[in-house]
């Protein structure tokens, strides 16, 4: 589900960059990666989060992908200098084969799927075997609390916390490494794909 007025006006806004960017570094410290994988990034918005992967993961190649047209027209100017590959797609249905990267990254987009145990799966299958699933997410007390469910819009049915959101991540077949930071409305972390997966 693409994001509606308030939220798209947070997603492009400097807060979101600066929280963004600590992220990203968060990232890379919780597991550095060699420089010159192979990355996608799912629900990639305007094209920022694709400017941080760049900056500390060193790609050799990049993929980025959204639902939502007009994010993706902010983000092929974002990143037109860039050797980033953008993409409309859905990640319910990624349209890449088996063991295609070496990290997958999801800034915050999960929680926006209908079937959001089907867009883990896909980012599971996607991965090569020992490859990583970088994520920030948002859990339902964030954003379907009795404020926030009438300022932003999201799938209503089926919606996790933590406990669901790592058991999808365990059923397909990511182990999540130490040190994620996990509170009851968010999740920093990252997940590697199980070497016989
Ligand atoms: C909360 S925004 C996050 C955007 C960006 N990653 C960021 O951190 O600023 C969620 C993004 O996911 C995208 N999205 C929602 N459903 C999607 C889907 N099924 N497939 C791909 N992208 C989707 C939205 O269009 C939006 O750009």
């Amino acid at each position: 589900m693409i994001v509606n007025w308030p939220e798209r006006f947070f997603c492009n806004s400097v807060v979101r960059r600066f929280l963004q960017r600590g992220e990203a570094k968060q990232l890379r410290n919780m597991r550095p990666m060699q420089p010159g994988g192979d990355i996608l990034e799912i629900g990639c918005g305007n094209g920022a989060g694709a400017q941080l992967i760049f900056e500390y993961f060193a790609p050799r190649s990049l993929h980025v992908l959204d639902l939502d047209p007009a994010m993706l027209r902010l983000a092929r100017k974002r990143l037109a200098a860039s050797p980033a590959v953008v993409m409309e797609g859905d990640a319910q249905r990624l349209p890449f084969p088996d063991h295609s990267f070496d990290a997958v990254f999801n800034f915050g987009i999960i929680h926006h799927l209908e079937d959001w145990e089907q867009g883990i799966s896909e980012v599971a299958r996607v991965l090569k075997p020992g490859g990583a699933f970088y994520f920030e997410e948002i859990f339902a007390a964030l954003y379907a609390n009795s404020f926030w469910r009438h300022v932003v819009a999201h799938p209503t049915h089926n919606r996790f916390q933590a406990p669901e959101y790592k058991a999808a991540m365990a059923h397909s077949g990511l182990v999540l490494l130490p040190g994620a930071h996990e509170t009851r409305l968010t999740m920093l972390g990252v997940a590697v794909k199980r070497a016989d997966g």
